[in-house]
């Protein structure tokens, strides 16, 4: 299924027609290869590895890109979760409330802290967090809520903020899938105390290998992550807390400011792709498109739909060309690695509906026409 050799196109003639990917990295890395090439003999030719200038520069453009004072690069978009979550006073024992429908990334930061994942359901139609969930879950231990903005659609964050308020919780965003998404006109990243991205490679900005930052509008808690990226050290040998190996590479900073420049518009082309996908979807039997969130400009990382008989569908489309993926296909509190938490099947049951259902369709930014019309064609003919 996640094949991207040439197939013969098995309706439509003989013709050999090339798979649609999923994801396609290596156009991308082509169209940028002579700065990429660039910036890597650069690097090299300095021996310029950790914590320097292209990671400065780096933070200085990815900061002023999410409307924050501060961006602080990272290892991983985990580990900018992790981080994230201790700059905003999240310690050890503490309860802290993650949607179901995520990557698990999500909870294991909070388990990576000592802190304990309290589960809420998402909105079917969306699947993102349900915000009338929140106040629910929140127990006398509860110091933080993680919205995270799936697919690259921001989470009601009014919603979120209000409750977090009435009860004092730090809001901290998994903005992992949405670099430069808005809510009511003001950038993911900028909407919490603090905020994790991720620099995997498939993401709307990617790296050539794991990377991530932490972004805030507040100097104390970009300080605080500064010290534990790097072994919690003050000056040179002076350990103020004890901190992590969690530094973003230097080299991984320098391709990232290549990167960087042309991110509005790979999101101006997903957003065109996806406008594309919505209208040759819209009423077509069998087949739910993802609904959009109020006050939300999303950067759409996946495009997902609803479809009955999921797997079949998947294997037809596959079997015409077209790869896909699933995003999530067992919800947070279904998976074993959480299984000590004591949830159990029906405890969110939108999620879990969802998790039947769902199907991402190739999206990324080069993606052309006709690429998409195999895709539609592919998909009619497998919900047929
Ligand atoms: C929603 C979400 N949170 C967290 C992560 C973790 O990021 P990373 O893979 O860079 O550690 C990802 C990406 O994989 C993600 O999609």
């Amino acid at each position: 299924m996640r094949s991207t050799g040439r197939v013969r196109a098995p309706r439509g003639g003989d013709v050999a027609a090339p798979r649609v990917p999923f994801v396609d990295l290596k156009r991308q890395a082509a169209d940028l290869r002579v700065e990429l090439d660039a910036a890597f003999r650069s690097v090299v030719e300095r021996a310029a590895y950790t914590l320097g200038p292209e990671l400065a520069r780096f933070e200085e453009s990815f900061a002023a890109f999410c409307g924050c004072d501060h961006a602080v690069g990272v290892s991983s978009g985990t580990d900018a979760l992790k981080l994230a979550l201790l700059a905003a006073g999240v310690r050890p024992g503490d309860d802290v409330i993650v949607p179901v429908n995520t990557f698990i990334a999500t909870a294991e930061a909070v388990s990576h802290i000592g802190a304990t994942p309290v589960f809420v359901d998402c909105l079917e139609g969306s699947g993102l967090m349900d915000p009338a969930a929140v106040g629910a879950a929140v127990t006398p231990r509860t110091s933080a809520v993680v919205p995270v903005h799936l697919y690259g659609q921001t989470v009601d964050m009014d919603a979120v903020a209000e409750t977090a308020s009435r009860h004092g919780l730090a809001v901290v965003e998994d903005a992992c899938q949405a670099h430069g998404a808005r809510y009511k006109g003001r950038p993911a990243g900028s909407l919490g105390a603090t905020a994790a991205f991720s620099f995997y490679p498939g993401k709307n900005l990617g790296a050539l290998g794991d990377g991530g930052a932490v972004t805030t509008r507040d100097r104390a808690a970009a300080e605080a992550v500064r010290l534990y990226r790097d072994h919690g050290q003050e000056d040179k040998y002076t350990h103020r807390v004890v901190g992590y190996c969690d530094r973003l590479h230097n080299l991984q900073a320098a391709f990232l400011l290549v990167k960087l420049p042309r991110l509005t518009a790979w999101n101006e082309a997903r957003r065109a792709a996806a406008a594309d996908y919505d209208s040759a979807l819209a009423g077509r039997q069998g087949v739910t498109v993802t609904e959009r969130s109020d006050g939300s400009e999303g950067v759409h990382h996946l495009y997902v739909v609803m479809v009955d008989g999921r797997d079949e569908v998947r294997e037809r489309v596959g079997e015409r060309g077209v790869d896909s993926g699933i995003h999530y296909p067992v919800p947070l509190h279904l998976q074993p690695a959480y299984a000590e938490l004591g949830y159990g099947r029906g405890d969110f049951p939108a999620a879990e509906r969802r998790a039947e259902r769902i199907l991402s369709l190739p999206m990324f930014p080069e993606i052309t026409g006709e690429q998409r019309a195999r895709v539609v064609t592919a998909l009619a003919e497998a919900t047929a």
